[in-house]
This record gives C-alpha cells, structure tokens and sequence, in this order.
C-alpha cells in the first residue's frame, strides 16, 4: 500500500505497520507520552468531542468534503484525528516518527494504514487529496523547510492543512523558553518529572489558577511562576480530563526535543514567497489550509 505512495524502501512491516525508519531518537519522548496517555485525547474513548469539532471548525462545518477523499495524516500521534479521519474519507495514512504509531487508535481500523516514517526523509510517487498536519512542525529541526515538504505530497487540485505553535509575542524571552525548558529539560529526566506531575498536578493546578484570578487571567504570570499548561475555560471537562491533558501537554512543551513557532506573518511570508496559494488563513488559532505550490 505505501508504495504505491512513496518512492523509499521499507525497511520492514511489524504488526501491519510498515516501517521507514527505526532512527527515531528526535522523538522519543513522544512515543512515551503516547505510549501513556494514549486515550487522553481520543473523542470515542472520553464521550467528548474536541478533535471533531476541532475538524469541524477549519473545514467551515462541513466535513463532507473528506468525503471519498485519500488523506496523508503527518505526525499522528495516538490517533485524535486518525478516528475521525477513518469514518469521514476513502483512505487515511497516517504516519509517526515516533513509537506513538504502534499505540494510533486506528490501527483497526479499515481504511486506515499506518507507518512509522519521517516526513522529511519521504519521496512522494502518488499524491493524496489531503494532507494533514496539525501540531507537529515545530516539533521538527527546521519548520520553514517542513512547510514547504508537506506540500509536495498533495495533488495539484487537493488542499494541505497544517498548523504550528504560535510564537510569543516576546519570543524566546517567553518563560517557557527562557527559563522552563532548558531548566527541567537539562537537570529533570522525562520520566522523574511526569512522576512528580502525576503526584501534584492537582496542587499545581490549584496554585496556577490563584495566579490567574489574581492577575486578571493573564496568563504570563502564572507561566511565569508554574510551568504547567491549563485548559479550564478553554474546553469543557472534567477536572480528571483536565489534570491528565495538563500533564500531557506539560510533557510535549518541555521535553520534545525542538520547539520552534512561528508567527503568523513568518509563515504568510513564507508561503507567498513559494507560490503557495492560501485558502485560510487563521491568525488567532495559527493554523492554515493552501494549495500544491505552483510551479
Ligand atoms: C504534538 S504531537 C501531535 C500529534 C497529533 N497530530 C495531535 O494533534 O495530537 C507531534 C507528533 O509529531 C511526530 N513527529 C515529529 N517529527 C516528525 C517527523 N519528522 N516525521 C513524522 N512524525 C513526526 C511526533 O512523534 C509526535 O507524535
């Protein structure tokens, strides 16, 4: 199946997920916290719906158009849009660098097909409907060069969607980068600080939103004081959903390997200078649908 997509050998197909690469070191603290929290964001599994209607939202309420469609999902993880992907479209093929792909709620599924691959290392021989890209380019060495790779594996008429983390206004000054990063990421092993977030998130949590009410829900201060990321007010859940998304996200902020935003006008740049044709553009939520780039 994925070479009839992709011109690179496979190195082997392990419990039907074909193989690419092995050399995932870059990611592997993704594999872990996929690994653990596998079902933390799956719609099906927590009777919530934010994956759907997060689809829902960028595709203007109507998800017909995946309809029939063959869809490239790029950095997958545990499968939130996978799921979704699986009932909405003809064919979805999702890939992970990390070992998050032998945990992809989709493996199941149908008209799903996995692979552990690196996006930056494949050549494309067919090309898909859609591609999709949510959360993952700033995960990778170079986003400006990751940009412009995912739009070579979609069809002249077909559509990319990908989004990036939004830089801070103040950049790299930002807490997170400045100080929160480099500091737990250096002196805390990954599996030494999710122990200590499991033990007292509640508390942290607790602590964080004090901050918040009393600086205006400004969030700056309290990113400032406590490097843990909250959703309440932002998705309704459970305090039980809410402490283990905090956990999950706190892991992916400090401990994936690179993290490098960008800014909306960075990335507008960047696509007009490459003959990328822009559908949406979304400033608030950062993210963007195009055009195979014309040549
Ligand atoms: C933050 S997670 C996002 C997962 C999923 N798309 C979501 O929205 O929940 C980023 C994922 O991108 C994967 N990733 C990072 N670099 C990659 C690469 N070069 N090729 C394929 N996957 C990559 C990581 O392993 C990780 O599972």
């Amino acid at each position: 199946m994925f070479s009839e997509y992709f011109k690179n050998n496979i190195v082997k197909v392990s419990s039907n997920i074909t193989i690419y690469t092995e050399n995932d070191k870059s990611v592997k603290n993704f594999g872990k916290q996929w690994r653990d929290y596998t079902n933390v964001q799956i719609d099906s599994v927590n009777n919530f719906t934010l994956s759907y209607n997060f689809l829902k939202k960028i595709l203007h309420e109507d998800l017909s158009i995946l309809e029939n469609k063959e869809i490239l999902e790029i950095g997958c993880g545990a499968g939130r849009f996978t799921e979704h992907f699986a009932k909405l479209s003809r064919l979805c093929l999702s890939l992970d660098l990390s070992d998050a792909i032998f945990h992809n709620v989709g493996k199941d599924m149908e008209n799903v097909k996995l692979a552990k691959a690196n996006f930056l290392e494949l050549e494309p021989k067919k090309k898909f409907d859609i591609v999709f890209c949510r959360g993952v380019l700033q995960h990778t060495p170079n986003p400006k060069k990751s940009i412009l790779k995912i739009h070579e594996f979609v069809k002249d008429n077909g559509f990319v969607i990908f989004d990036i983390y939004k830089k801070p206004k103040i950049g790299k000054f930002h807490p997170k980068y400045l100080i929160w990063r480099p500091l737990i990421s250096n002196l805390i092993k990954y599996e030494k600080f999710e122990k200590f977030l499991n033990k007292n998130i509640h508390k942290l949590l607790k602590v964080k939103r004090f901050v918040d009410k009393i600086f205006f829900q400004v969030k700056f201060f309290s990113d400032c004081i406590i490097p843990i990321w909250d959703y309440k007010n932002i998705y309704q859940l459970t305090d039980k959903q809410l402490s283990s998304l905090s956990i999950l996200d706190t892991l992916d902020g400090i401990y994936a390997k690179y993290d490098f935003p960008m800014s909306n006008k960075e990335i507008t740049k960047l696509l007009k200078k490459n003959n990328i044709k822009i559908c949406k553009n979304d400033s608030k939520n950062n993210y963007f649908i195009t055009r195979a780039i014309i040549d």
